[in-house]
């Protein structure tokens, strides 16, 4: 049986395919269209995922997507007659319900057929629902609290819910306007970062500061005795007057949501492009604690609730990773599940598996440890795109290559590491990465010149293989998609200052041998070398979505001055 999951008209758009509960593979539309958070509906990704099993549209059994366009319904209504919302808000909304409920003429649009010849039933999975079900199904717990935190997507921001098996049941929900990811977006617009996604930009300058605005953002955000939270409208202009979103083709973007009266308590906003002072930084680093604690308000409180002592966690917000690393250290919980796209992306696989488990009442199956899930090129396809683009290459066998490129490392090269199945979710994990030894100070800066020109306070990441991550951190637990940061233990700060953040803390990724073997390998052969068994690892990009093919991988070596190139067994040198 072959379900088809799909997350559309939404940001990060993507969809994915199981084949009797299993999921064969997964992307983001953004890969292919080359558009960050792509958003709309994601013909290219659906088209991958079809060729890749080598079936076509009328193998597919069902069709999830994660809308429920009915969903909350009459709170909608209810919120905007009380509001007087305009109608052109309305009639964009409804434009976009519309479009969610028209899939078979999508699809039917896409494979050029008549709508009567897409024979798969067509699921709505509501949006959080989905969210829920990304995690939880795809966890190893067989009984899970489940905590679902976002934005908003049907009308909810934040569910929670407790799954038992095959079944999990909804206990609370908060509902849109009210939203912590709409608070943390409203401060990131305020701070200067108007791009859909900025916020992880608000994240990596909060180590700089000192939380100086708790009680201002007390004001605005409300923890309620309930367990959850609540919005003071005062400070939202999606409350009254609702705010343009555009979730057609290309990047989502969000007016600016916050009011005048921000300005009153905070000071001028800043304007993009003015020069970060330190009481933006002093902002970040309050909206960041102040977030967490909001996260462990509504976790302990779901502790308290159900008792369990396992927690899913799910939604755009669970992207904070600062705030991920510190769960178990300030909740009771024991053991912590995050998947690898826990954004909105990850909704196509949670659509799915909410339809394989508890709508078909189908077992589960067992955890999804992986994230590669997407776009592979065989090495005819590599050297074809080389020899095409007359780049001269050299092919190795493996031997050859790890000591190649373990040589290279340690000499400081910077490395463009492209191999077997892209990963799904917004972290490079060795697949699609550019990697470096971690022991250079000068590597920011050197990756900076070279490469990625973003922001100087933004820190660069360690790859870590798994047997030693107790050598390096304080915190024990596996982070197999770099979904938490831990404290990097003191004494070792100095011996890895490319991948230690200002405050002694890394966004880690512990690399484990049966799920990643080749950057296993590489790490492990860096390791007898230098005796540091990790690697820097940021994204294999350069200001666009994480390259996905060949073609795209060799652009961006040749448009940056990265010094070497490895695809598969092949090598490509300056
Ligand atoms: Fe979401």
């Amino acid at each position: 049986m072959y379900i088809l999951g799909i997350n559309a008209y939404h940001g990060d758009s993507s969809a994915c395919l199981l084949k009797d509960g299993v999921v064969l593979c997964a992307s983001e539309e953004e890969r292919f269209r080359r558009i960050k958070h792509w958003a709309g509906f994601p013909t290219e990704a659906i088209k991958f995922c079809l060729e890749d099993e080598g079936i076509s549209i009328h193998d597919i059994d069902h069709v999830t997507i994660s809308r429920d366009p009915k969903a909350n319904f009459s709170k909608k209504i209810i919120h905007t007659l009380k509001n007087s919302i305009s109608i052109s808000n309305i009639w964009d909304r409804l434009i976009n319900s519309k479009k969610v409920s028209s899939i078979k003429g999508e699809l039917a649009k896409l494979f050029e057929l008549p709508e009567s010849d897409i024979k798969a039933t067509i699921h709505n999975i509501e949006h959080h629902r989905s969210h829920i079900a990304s995690s939880f199904f795809a966890s190893r717990f067989e009984k899970s609290a489940i905590l679902s935190i976002d934005g908003f997507g049907d009308f909810t921001s934040t569910m929670s819910a407790i799954g038992d098996c095959n079944k999990f049941e909804v206990l609370d929900e908060v509902n849109y306007p009210h939203s912590l990811g709409v608070f943390y977006t409203t401060v990131t617009q305020f701070l200067g970062f108007p791009n859909y996604g900025d916020e992880y930009k608000v994240m990596g300058l909060a180590p700089y500061g000192q939380p100086k605005y708790l009680k201002e953002l007390e004001q605005i955000l409300e923890m309620t005795d309930d367990g959850f939270f609540k919005l003071n409208k005062a400070y939202f202009k999606h409350f009254k007057e609702g705010v343009a979103m555009d979730w057609e083709g290309g990047s989502p973007t969000i007016e600016s949501l916050f009011t005048d009266e921000w300005c009153k308590i905070l000071g001028k906003h800043r304007v993009k492009g003015d020069k970060v002072e330190q009481w933006h930084i002093d902002l970040a680093t309050s909206v960041q604690i102040f977030t967490e604690k909001v996260i462990f308000h509504m976790l302990n409180h779901l502790h308290k609730k159900t008792g369990a002592e396992n927690i899913c966690i799910t939604g755009g917000v669970a992207q904070n990773s600062v705030a991920n690393g510190k769960i178990l250290e300030n909740t009771t919980f024991q053991n912590i599940y995050i998947p690898s796209a826990g954004h909105d992306a990850g909704t196509c696989i949670g659509s799915a598996l909410y339809l394989y488990n508890q709508i078909l009442g189908k077992d589960r199956l067992p955890e999804i440890t992986t994230a590669y899930f997407g776009a592979k090129s065989n090495q005819d396809e590599i050297t074809a795109v080389l020899e095409r683009a007359e780049v001269r290459f050299t092919v190795y066998s493996d031997e050859e290559l790890f000591e190649k490129v373990s040589n290279k490392l340690v000499e400081g090269g910077v490395i463009g590491w492209f191999q077997g199945r892209a990963e799904f979710g917004p972290r490079a994990l060795g697949h699609r990465s550019i990697i470096m030894d971690p022991r250079r100070t000068d590597a920011k800066d050197l990756l900076n010149d070279k490469i990625k020109r973003r922001e100087s306070f933004r820190p660069f990441a360690p790859s870590i293989l798994k047997e030693a991550v107790e050598d390096y951190f304080i915190q024990k637990d596996t982070v197999p998609f770099m979904e938490k940061v831990f404290d990097i233990k003191e004494e070792k700060h100095k011996e890895i200052p490319a991948v230690t953040h200002v405050n002694g803390t890394g966004r880690l990724q512990s690399v484990d041998k049966n799920i990643s073997p080749r950057y296993h390998k590489l790490i492990s052969k860096f390791a007898e070398k230098s005796g540091v068994p990790i690697l820097l690892n940021t994204s294999f990009n350069e200001n666009e979505p994480i390259v996905n093919k060949p073609e795209e991988a060799l652009g961006c070596f040749l448009r940056t001055k990265m010094d070497m190139l490895v695809m598969g067994n092949v090598i490509v040198e300056r």
